[in-house]
């Protein structure tokens, strides 16, 4: 290729906003950072009556956005918040829609990728009263919303439909500790299934309007262990566990079936529509989880986290286990398309381990890349202390701590050695 090719090849990457090839971001949530007085979660925890703005990053956001400027990162990965832009089901507040218009263009103006996350936990109240999950409506319900924000929302390539959808099932209609709040395990697989139908209309309808974009779900993995390694029945959950929370929605974008195998032995099979509806794999990876057999407890499960490495647990008691993370590359490499971390990061008050944690995961990448898995991208979480789900105010995730009281940001050693990272590392 010419110089010139070359150069003009460059610069139209440059254009729209990617640097580099391997995206380097930090990875955040409307309502964690910025609540909404119209979503299911305002009222589910009582932390949020006493902080209801969080970090104030509605307003905040500009500064916000320089300081992921001021990392030297080239990719932001963010979600809207539907509750303040349908805050009833006849309503349709354009201002709010306009709002996050703004913070897409100053991203491409800094020349950093922004990826849209168009579900993430939470939903307007009016819609998860009348239309949970399970039931039909809200399938249509969800569609309709995002055919009228795409229609307005511009310059946006990459998007995630849904985050973690097997933590709101799980959350939601299984454990019941996060809204909608149901404990009704049927109830959860129709859900499943309509968030499926769902993602596979996103990725169609999103499609049709803007050729170049790039979808996935940001699917959350984690590494499951027996807890004793001699007790075959321990070990016999650690591997229902890790297929269906890890594997099951592999098989479904492979396939299009989704198999589900209980402690009880009961099986359940889900016509999942979703076969070769995405555009590369986002992962979430945080920790590995050790599982054992209790007949005292719901689908006979106890979870637990072990330091078995010495690496440590994080202030949320997770454990930090970044071999992990190459476990469950290699597992979703299968996918033949491009993994991309959407988000990794660890809740500590303690800047060391912060910087620690990062680098070794980043290790991990560069060594899965080697290997020859096709991993293009990196996301922190979280830009900034934030809200973390049923957790409170107090697990500090964010590479720029926040002061509740007063919203001021106070960067953490980790925020310059996450930048130092991006520039010394080379893939
Ligand atoms: C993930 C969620 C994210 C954040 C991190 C710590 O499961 O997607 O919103 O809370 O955990």
């Amino acid at each position: 290729m010419s110089l010139i090719k070359e150069q003009k090849l460059k610069s139209l990457f440059l254009q729209k906003g990617v640097n580099k090839g391997f995206l380097w971001g930090v990875a955040t949530s409307a309502f964690q950072l910025e609540g909404s007085p119209y979503a299911d979660w305002a009222t589910w925890d009582s932390v949020l009556n006493l902080n209801p703005k969080v970090t104030n990053h509605y307003e905040l956001y500009e500064e916000d956005i320089k300081l992921i400027k001021n990392l030297g990162v080239n990719a932001y990965r963010f979600s809207i918040e539907w509750s303040r832009i349908q805050p009833t089901e006849d309503t349709w507040n354009e201002a709010v829609v306009i709002h996050y218009q703004k913070i897409i263009d100053l991203l491409n103006d800094y020349r950093i990728t922004p990826m849209v996350t168009l579900h993430h936990f939470t939903h307007p109240v009016w819609f998860i009263t009348k239309y949970p999950w399970h039931k039909r409506g809200a399938v249509e319900k969800f569609i309709k919303y995002i055919d009228k924000l795409t229609d307005s929302i511009k310059d946006v390539d990459y998007f995630i439909t849904f985050n973690e959808p097997y933590l709101l099932i799980l959350g939601g209609y299984i454990e019941g500790c996060i809204p909608p709040g149901y404990k009704d395990f049927e109830l959860g697989i129709k859900a499943h299934r309509n968030i499926l139908v769902c993602h596979s209309h996103l990725y169609d309808l999103i499609h049709s309007k803007n050729k170049n974009s790039q979808i996935s779900i940001a699917h959350n993995m984690a590494v499951f262990a027996p807890w004793m390694k001699w007790n075959p029945l321990d070990r016999i959950l650690a591997k229902l566990a890790k297929r269906f929370y890890n594997h099951s929605i592999i098989e479904g974008f492979l396939n299009g079936k989704i198999i589900i195998k209980l402690p009880t032995l009961k099986s359940y099979e889900i016509d999942a529509p979703i076969k070769g509806k995405l555009d590369f794999f986002g992962i979430n990876y945080y920790t590995r989880i050790h599982m054992r057999f209790n007949p005292f407890k719901k689908l006979f499960v106890e979870f637990r986290h072990r330091d078995i490495d010495g690496h440590g647990l994080t202030d949320m008691g997770w454990e930090i286990y970044p071999k992990g993370l190459k476990k469950v590359l290699r597992y979703a490499s299968q996918l033949q398309v491009p993994l991309i971390i959407t988000e990794n990061g660890i809740a500590t008050k303690d800047d060391n381990k912060k910087m620690k944690f990062i680098k070794a995961h980043v290790d991990v990448i560069e060594s899965a890349i080697k290997e020859g898995i096709d991993v293009r991208g990196y996301f922190y979480w979280s830009l900034i202390d934030n809200y973390e789900w049923l957790h409170g105010l107090d697990a500090r995730f964010g590479l720029y701590k926040v002061d509740f009281r007063n919203y001021r940001r106070i960067p953490t050693k980790a925020a310059s050695f996450y930048s130092h990272i991006i520039k010394s590392r080379n893939f």
